[in-house]
């Protein structure tokens, strides 16, 4: 992951990611104002749930500092094969290609200290030298906020079908989502619409739902920002059981949040494909 790899100048590599994201109909980002929202989780799920329709998906990991895609799809110690033309990204049945910082660390403690030249130039060697293929769907998971990484995924990727913004529903959320959706606009990206995760609690006992972070306000700023609802998550005990073990939890089929998360998914199909 440096500079003198074998893979040619700037301007080739330039012209094998143009050449790349051709092969690839529809790029989305999520991304998020705020840590730990839930990013990955829709990240993957979304990314899953495409798989199983029949689509042909990438994920490409884009939090340098905090890679979670592999362990949350169960994948974490398995490798790509890295030749000298290229990277083949691990794949995950039913057709999911999967590329992460995470199967190039030594070790999953290791943290990564580099600067932003070195983060856009693994984010450039990402899409540029990996063997996509032709794929149907390139889901990008982003680190939270609008630093260096979501900056340079969206100044390198051409066409970006646009932004899924994902959120929890309480008022400094909601603070941090709006500027996720200014930053899409500073750049000229479309925001394909706002998810809000951890919205409301059901107790598994007594069935009461409990509004844990409020609820609704996810809504409320796809409202005054003028951008889609996409729907809302439910907390479940499940979907962290699920992040844990690296079994997505739109694979259990008995779950609120899964059928909330289908719905989801059409959505965002009928709004990236129409464009
Ligand atoms: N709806 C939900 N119900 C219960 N737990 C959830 C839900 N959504 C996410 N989680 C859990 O919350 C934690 C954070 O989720 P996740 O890693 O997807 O967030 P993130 O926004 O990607 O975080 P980061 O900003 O660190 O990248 C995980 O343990 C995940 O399993
Ligand atoms: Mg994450």
């Amino acid at each position: 992951m440096n500079e003198e790899n074998n893979m040619g100048s700037d301007m080739e590599q330039d012209n094998r990611l143009k050449e790349r994201m051709a092969n690839v109909k529809h790029k989305i980002l999520v991304m998020s104002g705020k840590g730990g929202v839930g990013k990955t989780t829709v990240a993957i799920n979304l990314a899953l749930t495409l798989a199983t329709k029949g689509y042909d998906v990438g994920v490409m990991d884009a939090d340098i500092h905090g890679p979670n895609v592999p362990k949350m799809l169960g994948i974490d110690d398995l490798r790509p094969d890295i030749a000298e033309d290229g990277i083949s990204p691990v794949l995950v049945p039913p057709r999911l290609k999967v590329m992460s910082l995470a199967f190039l660390l030594e070790s999953k403690d290791t943290p990564v200290v580099w600067r932003g030249p070195l983060k856009m130039g693994a984010i450039k060697q990402f899409l540029s030298d990996v063997f996509w293929g032709d794929l149907d769907y390139l889901i990008v998971d982003l680190p939270p906020g609008t630093g260096d990484e979501p900056l340079s995924v969206a100044q390198l990727i051409p066409d970006i079908d646009g932004a899924i913004i994902v959120t929890t529903p309480q008022d400094v959320a909601l603070l941090d989502s709006r500027k996720s959706v200014s930053f899409a606009r500073a750049i000229g990206m479309p925001v394909i619409g706002i998810v809000e995760n951890m919205s409301g609690f059901k107790c598994p006992n007594c069935g009461e739902v409990i509004d844990l972070f409020k609820i609704g306000g996810g809504e409320h700023s796809a409202t005054d920002m003028d951008v889609p609802f996409l729907g809302r998550i439910p907390i479940e005990t499940k979907i962290v059981e699920s992040g844990d073990s690296g079994i997505p939890f739109v694979l259990e089929h008995e779950s609120e949040a899964a059928d909330a998360f289908e719905a989801i998914v059409d959505k965002v199909k009928e709004i990236v494909e129409v464009e």
